[in-house]
């Protein structure tokens, strides 16, 4: 087992999906010896799901590269050896709330990694993502909820986990 690190994971997740991944992932991580705190992004003025506009708004905050309010984060990223964003994709982009996240702590940010989920059209996400966060992440996973359902994010997150363990070294 290698020496323990700290590892942020950073999730936004409107569904519920991200955050179920995260959920399998940090006991991996734990195995592994790492230390592990989870962050949620808490967006304000997001509209409830169940307002029928709701969809319209998220996909144009992300279409127009919004950047959205949110809460202040808790956790101060420069103080670990590594930060997992996850979040899902929006309208082929990045959500508004997680534009803000990274506008707030980008010149703070350690190595990163990602795990973005998505219905089945990335798009061009990963390269969004890089380039609002302005670093090219050491490991990424892209989950389809179709994934999800058919079991076969376990072995996809199991893979993630071991390269960003290769990473820390
Ligand atoms: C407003 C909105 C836009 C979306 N746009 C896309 C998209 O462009 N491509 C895609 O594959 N999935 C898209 N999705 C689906 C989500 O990325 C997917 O369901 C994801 O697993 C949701 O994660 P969450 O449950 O953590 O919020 C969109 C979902 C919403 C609500």
């Amino acid at each position: 087992m290698s020496d323990s690190h700290r590892v942020l994971a950073v999730v936004f997740s409107d569904s519920g999906h991200t955050i179920a991944s995260v959920a399998e992932l940090v006991p991996m991580l734990e195995r592994a010896g790492e230390e592990v705190r989870t962050e949620a992004v808490h967006a304000k003025g997001l509209w409830r799901r169940a307002n029928p506009l709701a969809v319209v708004q998220r996909a144009f905050g992300a279409l127009l590269e919004r950047s959205g309010r949110i809460e202040a984060p808790v956790e101060d990223p420069a103080g670990y050896d590594l930060v997992i964003l996850a979040c899902p994709v929006w309208a082929g982009g990045i959500p508004a709330p997680v534009r803000g996240y990274l506008d707030r702590v980008r010149d703070r940010l350690p190595r990163l990694a990602f795990l973005i989920t998505c219905g089945g059209e990335p798009g061009d996400m990963v390269d969004k993502l890089t380039a609002a966060a302005g670093q090219v992440p050491v490991a990424v996973v892209l989950i389809r909820n179709a994934d999800e359902r058919d079991g076969k994010d376990v072995d996809m997150l199991h893979a993630f986990a071991g390269e960003i363990e290769a990473a820390l070294g």
